[in-house]
Order: C-alpha cells, then structure tokens, then sequence
C-alpha cells in the first residue's frame, strides 16, 4: 500500500469533522416576496427557499469561520496543535492582500507550525481547500498532522435585485484527515472541469455580485456533465452503487435541476418531464438520493463555497445507520467556472456524531427580521468596514467573537 493510500481498514483520507455557523438573524422569503411584490410561491417552491441568513455588521467572513472552526475542535475533540493546515475558502474575503485564514489561525489558537492561506474560486473555494488537504495529506508531508479547511461567505446581489432571494451567509467547518469519521473521499473517482465564462463575478469595485443569472444556471449544468463524465472515465457509472447525490445549492431548485441532468447523463438520453413515465423515474430519484438533505440549505440560503457541504452535514445529522459504508455523490461548482464530481464513502461512525452536528437548534433560536430591519442591516453592514467602533449588542449579538470596527486600518475582533 502507497503512502497515497494510507487508510484505516481500507477508508481513504476525508472528513473526519464538520460544523456550521451563521449569523444570529434571518429573513422569512415570504415576507421579502411580498415587500417586493412578487408571489411568495416563486420564492418557495420556483426557487426552493424557506429563509436566508443575515449578516450584521459585526459579523463577517472571520467570525462565522472562527465559530464554525471552534465548534469543530471542539465537538470532535481535536487538538488545535495537531492541524497542520488551515485554509479558507472565500469570495468574501476582507482584505486584498491579507487572508481571512490567518486571522482564523490566530483567534483559533492554532500552532506556529501551521501552513496558512486562502483560496478563492467563486463557490468552488473550499472544493480546491479540501482537494488540496487530501493531496497534503497523501503525498505523506502532513506526517500525521490533520488540515483544518473553512468554507466562509455573505452572499450579496443588493437590494431589489432577482439574486435577492437567493443570497444568505455562513460558514462550514471540516477538519481532513487520514483517519476520517465522517466521510472518506475516494481519491481515483474524481473529475474536474474548468472554463472561462462570465456568469457570475464580483469585480474589485464592486460590493455585490453580478450574475447572468439563467446563464448561471446552463454553466453549472455543463460543468456537472463536464466534471461527472471526467470523474467516472475509469470506474464507468456508478449511480446504481450510491445513495444519495449532494449538490452545490445556490437555492434549492438549482439540486433539483442539477439532478435531472444527472439522471440524464446516467440514462443516456434526455428526460421529459411532460411524460408521465420520465416523470416517476424522476421524482422517485430525487425523492430518495437527493431531496432529503436540502432543508438546511433552504433555511440558511447560499452560503457560496459552503453550500455543498451544508447538505452534507443535512445528511449526516440523520445518522442513518444504514449509511454507514455507502457511497455517494458530490458535486462541487464555483462559477467562472470550475467543478469536482467525486465520491465520497459514509464512515462506519458517522451516524454517532449526528446529534452533535445539528444545528437546528441554533437556527431556531435565529431572530426574524422584517423587511425595513433586514434592509437596514444590509446598509449598516456595507458600511462596517469603515467603522471604528461598533457594538454587537445593537445588532442583537450577545456571545461569540465580534467584529468591532476598523481602527488605524486594522480589524478589530472581541470575543464576548
Ligand atoms: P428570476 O429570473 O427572478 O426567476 O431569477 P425565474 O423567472 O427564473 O423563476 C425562478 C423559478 O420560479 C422558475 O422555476 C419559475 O418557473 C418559478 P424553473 O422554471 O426554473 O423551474 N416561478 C414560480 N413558481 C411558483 N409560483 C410562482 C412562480 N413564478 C416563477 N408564482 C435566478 C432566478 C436564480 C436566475 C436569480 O435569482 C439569480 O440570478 N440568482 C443568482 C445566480 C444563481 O444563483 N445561479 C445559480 C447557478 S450559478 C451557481 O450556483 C454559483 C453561485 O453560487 C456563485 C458562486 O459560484 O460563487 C451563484
């Protein structure tokens, strides 16, 4: 057995911890469908979405990352000393030059003898983190150590735009190692696709992204056909051996879509969803492999480079047994564009830590925003970079770490 393929019993490398953390407030979708005047139904079942997480001013890029990075040693009982690697994955990072992840090695209290970066590729950022543990980790230089890998966004279109509905914030936080109690993630049967296109960017001058929204959508597609059929060269298909297909979801229409096209690169031919025979075939696949792991994500919005694994952790918080060994699908897409399909094998202990990961319970204790208050909140936080002195309080944030204003140049955070 190569170094490359180190495993216990015969799991390869993969996530061994996971946690999620977002902002304390939220927008019902209903409430901003009717301030904008549109049908709440679009926003629900045309677009999937229940809520959407809001960030306050004090909260960024760097406290969700701390928080869902502390929660992560913490309920998996990880030593700070014994990550190796901390990366962040970002488009929203705080800083042109400085990385959101050496911030988050700090305040996590992570060694000296840590490597540190960033990576930013739209919603693929985490995706080419955790790509890079795995190699990391199988080339033999971590020597034991685990990488600590942190997907960290606000997604912001502006006001009255059509990403409006189809913004929110968050943070997930997965720890890789040799010896994962989680997922495995098997290195060979994984597929890569990139091109350059303009669907959905944020340029240096800008606050908000710019998306060719319905383009958006036939990039993402393309790069599914594109990354599947690269990923499954050699295995040839596999849909009959997984369990279930996770998706990046950008809203939770987007996994529907996404997986119609799969089970149309799985049949070979396209599926008519007019025809009552295509159309079981459909809904029986999504009903099992891909639809009951979207609820977090329909709560918490697109949470860009997180997103993937949000349904991920939707999965696994309902420790099925039964899981325990079967694989299953990932895809990960970052507009501009570049994917990774590639599977994943549910550890033997995952199902153990399946109350430990929910957060359910935080997102309950969310405070709702009305309209004027979610429009306010927006402005205050477009404003926070060039604050000096900000209370967490004011915007209802009682605990965690807090971003507490700009002062000669320098972000401030404090811990309450
Ligand atoms: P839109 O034009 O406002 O909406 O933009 P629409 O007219 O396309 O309607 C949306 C759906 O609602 C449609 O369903 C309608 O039929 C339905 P579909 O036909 O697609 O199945 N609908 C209704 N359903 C029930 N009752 C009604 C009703 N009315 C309409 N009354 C769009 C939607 C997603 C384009 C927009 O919100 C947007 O631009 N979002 C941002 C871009 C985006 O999320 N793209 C996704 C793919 S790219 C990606 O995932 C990468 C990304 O995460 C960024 C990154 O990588 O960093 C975005």
């Amino acid at each position: 057995m190569t170094q490359s393929q180190r495993r216990l019993g015969n799991m390869p490398a993969g996530i061994d911890a996971l946690a999620f953390a977002c902002p304390k407030a939220y927008i019902d979708l209903e409430d901003l469908a009717h301030a904008r005047g549109v049908d709440p139904a679009k926003f629900t079942q045309g677009l999937g979405q229940r809520k959407m997480a809001i960030a306050s001013p004090v909260e960024d890029t760097v406290t969700m990352a701390v928080d869902a990075g502390q929660q992560a040693l913490k309920v998996f009982d990880i030593d700070p000393e014994s990550i190796g690697t901390l990366i962040v994955g970002t488009e929203t990072g705080i800083d042109h030059s400085k990385p959101v992840a050496v911030y988050v090695h700090e305040l996590l209290g992570l060694s000296q003898r840590c490597r540190t970066f960033e990576t930013k590729h739209a919603c693929y950022g985490a995706s080419a983190g955790l790509t890079a543990s795995l190699d990391w980790i199988g080339s033999g230089r971590a020597r034991g150590k685990k990488a600590l890998v942190i997907a960290s966004d606000i997604a912001n279109y502006g006001l009255n735009t059509p990403g409006e509905p189809t913004q929110g914030a968050g943070a997930v936080a997965m720890v890789v190692s040799d010896r994962p109690r989680l997922l495995a993630i098997e290195p060979t049967t994984m597929g890569d696709y990139t091109r350059q296109v303009m669907d959905f960017w944020r340029p240096l001058y800008s606050k908000y992204a710019i998306a060719d929204g319905h383009y958006s959508i036939e990039c993402y597609l393309d790069a599914l056909t594109g990354a599947r059929e690269a990923a499954l060269e050699q295995s040839g298909e596999v849909y009959g051996s997984i369990i279930a297909c996770l998706y990046h979801v950008p809203f939770v229409k987007m996994a529907k879509k996404a997986h119609h096209r799969e089970l149309e690169c799985v049949l070979d031919r396209s599926l008519d969803l007019q025809s009552p025979n295509d159309l079981a075939l459909f809904n029986e696949s999504f009903d099992r492999m891909a639809a009951p792991w979207l609820d977090l994500n329909a709560d918490v919005g697109n949470i860009y480079t997180g997103s993937l694994y949000l349904s991920l952790m939707d999965l696994l918080r309902q420790g099925h047994e039964t899981h325990a060994n079967q694989r299953l699908s990932l895809f990960s897409y970052g507009s501009g564009c570049c994917a990774t399909y590639c599977l994943g094998t549910v550890a033997e202990t995952a199902h153990q830590f399946a109350q430990l990961i929910d957060p359910q319970s935080m997102l309950d204790q969310r405070r709702r925003l009305n309209v004027s208050e979610y429009e306010e909140m927006i402005v205050a936080s477009e404003n926070a970079p060039s604050q000096t002195s900000l209370k967490p309080q004011d915007y209802g944030v009682h605990s965690g770490l807090s971003y507490v204003g700009t002062v000669d140049h320098q972000r401030r955070y404090v811990f309450m």
